[in-house]
C-alpha cells in the first residue's frame, strides 16, 4: 500500500444531521474524530429539510410516543422493525429538547413553547381522525436550523472537518472488521487512507438516481456503494418515497407543512379530490397514498395545465400572515421555480422521489448488520450506519414526514454512543491495516486515469436517470420492472468503461463524477432488482400485477448483494422492546 495514512479513533462519513449528531458525541467524549465531507457541512442536504421534526411534546394538544409508534408502524405498512420504532420515539422528546438546549431557533407558541404542527400521517389516539400537532418547526426551514445548530456544537466541541473529501471505499481486514476508509481530497485529487477504530456511513440519501428528485446533486449514495463493493448487503432497496409536492417540472420541494397549516390539492376541475381517496386525513394522508392519488388524477385526465400532467396546491386562502410567518421558504421558492406567489395564486406540483427507506442494514444502536455463519443480523465490526444512508428499519415501506429529522437525530446520538463504547472497551489501539487496504480505491483510480476511450460520465449518468424514473415510479408494471433491471445491467457493463477527458487532478469534478456514477450504478441496480422480485404491492411499492400487500410470503426485509447481483431475505423484527407488538392490518386513513 503506497498512500499516506492518517490515524483517528473514529471517522464519520457525511456531515448532515446524523453525521453531525454522531460526531458532536464522540468528540464531547474527547475521542479524536475526522469528518469527511464532500461539501461544506452546512451545505448538506439535511439543509434542504423544512417541515419539521417529530416529537409527541404535546405543546398544543393531546400526545405521546406510544401513538407516535403506532402512526410510524402504520406508515411503514408493517414493514418497520418494531423495536426500532420504539426505540425512536421514546427518544424523541429527549433528542429535540436536547437540541432546544443548543440554541436550535424552533418557533414558539405564546407561552414560549416550541411551535408544531400536524403532518401527514401523525394522528391522535391509534389513528383516529384527529390529527396529531408532532412536528416541531423552525418555519420552514427547519433542516436549515437544525444543521447549523449541530455544526456550531461541533466546532465548539473540537471536532476536526475535512471538508471537500470524497470516501471512496471501506476497508475490511481479513476478520471482516471494517478498519477505515480511504478518501479523495478534492483539491489535490491525491488518496489518503483514514485508519480508526470505528467508521460511521452518514452519507445521507441517493435520490439522484432518479431523474426528477428532491435531492441535491451530492445525493449519490456513496455510502451504499462503499457498503455493496465491501460485500454489505444493501435492504429493502425497492422502497423510495415520492414527496407528493415537489415543483412542477424542477422537482424543488414544497413541504407537506403547507397542508399542515391547511393548504389543499385541487385537480382541473377546481375538486379537492384527496377527500375521495382518504375520506379522514385527507391531504395529510400518508406520502404513499396522496402520491398514488395524485398519479392517479393525472392518469385518468384530470391534471391540471396544458399537458394535464400535475396537480394544484391551494395556500393562497391562509392568508399572507401565515404564509410570510411560517412559510416564507416555500414563497420564495414558488415565485422563483413557479413563477407563482402562493399569497395570491396555487403552485403547480408533482409526486417526486424525495427520499429511500432502505439502505446499510443497521440496529438502532447504529451497527452495521449482515448474515454471517446463520446469524441474519450479524453485527460487522466496526462499522456504524445512521441517517438516510442506513436502513434501521424505522421507515419499512414508507416513511412518514418529519421522522427523518428525527431518525438522524435519535441513530446519530445512539450511533455516537455506541461508537464511543466499543472504542473505550477495544482492548487494542488499533488493529493493523490489511496490505491491500488501499487496492480498489487505487484500481478505480488508476483505471480512470489510464482510459483514453470509452463511455461519457454524463451520458452514463442521465441513462441511469432517466431508466429508473420510466422503469420504478409511483405504480410499477412487471414487464417495466423487468426491462428495467435488463437496462441497469446494460448500464452497469457499460459503466466499467467510463471515461473522462480530463486527466488533472486538481478540483477535477469530472474525475468526482466518474467516481460518483460507480455509486448510482450500485444503487440503482439493487434498487430495480428488489423492487422487480417483491411480488406484492407495499407502502411506496404499488405493482399493477400484485396489488394487495401479502403478509404470508413477503412480510420480510429485502437484502441486496452486489456480488452475483442476488438477493435473501430477512425476517421483520415485530416485537416491540417493551410494549405489544402492532399486528399488520388493513391501511386507511
Ligand atoms: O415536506 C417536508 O417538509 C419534508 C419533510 C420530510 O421529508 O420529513
Amino acid at each position: 500500500m503506497t498512500l499516506p495514512v492518517r490515524t483517528f479513533d473514529a471517522i464519520v462519513v457525511g456531515a448532515g444531521g446524523s453525521g453531525l449528531r454522531a460526531a458532536l458525541e464522540l468528540s464531547r467524549a474527547g475521542l479524536r474524530v475526522a469528518v469527511l465531507t464532500k461539501v461544506f457541512p452546512t451545505r448538506s442536504h439535511t439543509v434542504a429539510a423544512q417541515g419539521g421534526v417529530a416529537a409527541p411534546l404535546a405543546n398544543s394538544g393531546e400526545d405521546n410516543w406510544h401513538w407516535h409508534m403506532y402512526d410510524t408502524v402504520k406508515g411503514s405498512d408493517y414493514l418497520g422493525d418494531q423495536d426500532a420504532i420504539e426505540y425512536m420515539c421514546r427518544r424523541a422528546v429527549e433528542v429535540v429538547v436536547e437540541l432546544e438546549h443548543m440554541g436550535m431557533p424552533f418557533d414558539r407558541l405564546e407561552n414560549g413553547k416550541i411551535y408544531q404542527r400536524p403532518f401527514g400521517g401523525h394522528t391522535q389516539d391509534y389513528g383516529s381522525a384527529k390529527m396529531a400537532m408532532r412536528a416541531c418547526a423552525a418555519a420552514d426551514r427547519t433542516g436549515h436550523a437544525m444543521l447549523h445548530t449541530l455544526y456550531q456544537q461541533n466546532v465548539h466541541a473540537n471536532t476536526q472537518f475535512f471538508v471537500e473529501w470524497m470516501a471512496l471505499d471501506l476497508i475490511r481486514d481479513a476478520d471482516g472488521d471494517v478498519l477505515g476508509v480511504t478518501a479523495l481530497e478534492m483539491e489535490t485529487g491525491e488518496a489518503v487512507v483514514f485508519h480508526a477504530k470505528a467508521t460511521l456511513l452518514a452519507t445521507g440519501g441517493a435520490g439522484r438516481i432518479f431523474a426528477a428528485s428532491t435531492n441535491a446533486f451530492i445525493n449519490t449514495g456513496d455510502g451504499l456503494g462503499m457498503a455493496a463493493r465491501a460485500g454489505i448487503p444493501l435492504q429493502d432497496m425497492e422502497f423510495w418515497q415520492f414527496h407528493p409536492t415537489g415543483v412542477h417540472g424542477a422537482g424543488v420541494l414544497i413541504t407537506e407543512g403547507v397542508r399542515g397549516e391547511g393548504g389543499y390539492l385541487l385537480n382541473k376541475n377546481g375538486e379537492r379530490f384527496m377527500e375521495r381517496y382518504a375520506p379522514n386525513a385527507k391531504d395529510l394522508a400518508s406520502r404513499d397514498v396522496v402520491s398514488r392519488a395524485m398519479t392517479t388524477e393525472i392518469k385518468e385526465g384530470r391534471g391540471c395545465g396544458p399537458d394535464a400532467d400535475h396537480v394544484m396546491l391551494k395556500l393562497d386562502h391562509l392568508g399572507a400572515e401565515v404564509i410570510n410567518q411560517r412559510l416564507p421558504g416555500i414563497r420564495e421558492i414558488a415565485i422563483k421555480f413557479a413563477n407563482a406567489d402562493p399569497i395570491r395564486e396555487s403552485i403547480p406540483v408533482v409526486p417526486t422521489v424525495h427520499y429511500q427507506m432502505g439502505g446499510v442494514p443497521a440496529n438502532y444502536l447504529g451497527e452495521v448488520v449482515a448474515p454471517a455463519q446463520g446469524d441474519p443480523e450479524a453485527v460487522v465490526r466496526g462499522l456504524y450506519a445512521a441517517g438516510e444512508c442506513s436502513c434501521v428499519s424505522v421507515h419499512g415501506a414508507n416513511r412518514l414526514g418529519t421522522n427523518s429529522l428525527l431518525d438522524l437525530l435519535v441513530f446519530g446520538k445512539s450511533s455516537g454512543e455506541q461508537m464511543v463504547k466499543a472504542i473505550r472497551e477495544s482492548p487494542v489501539a488499533h488493529k493493523p491495516l490489511p496490505k491491500d487496504a488501499a487496492d480498489r480505491s487505487q484500481a478505480r483510480l488508476a483505471r480512470l486515469d489510464a482510459a483514453r476511450s470509452g463511455e461519457r460520465v454524463a451520458e452514463l449518468s442521465s441513462d441511469l436517470r432517466r431508466t429508473m424514473q420510466a422503469h420504478c415510479g409511483v405504480f410499477r408494471f412487471p414487464e417495466l420492472l423487468s426491462e428495467g433491471v435488463e437496462k441497469m445491467k446494460a448500464l452497469a457493463a457499460r459503466a466499467e468503461r467510463s471515461f473522462i477527458d480530463d486527466k488533472s487532478k486538481v478540483f477535477n469534478t469530472a474525475r468526482i463524477e466518474a467516481l460518483e456514477l460507480d455509486n448510482l450504478v450500485e444503487t440503482a441496480m439493487s434498487t430495480a432488482v428488489s423492487a422487480e422480485a417483491r411480488k406484492e404491492s407495499r407502502g411506496a411499492q404499488s405493482r399493477s400485477d400484485f396489488a394487495e400487500r401479502d403478509d404470508a410470503n413477503w412480510l420480510k426485509h429485502s437484502l441486496w448483494y452486489k456480488a452475483g447481483n442476488r438477493l435473501d431475505y430477512k425476517p421483520v423484527h415485530l416485537k416491540p422492546l417493551s410494549v405489544d407488538s402492532f399486528e399488520p392490518k388493513v391501511r386507511t386513513y
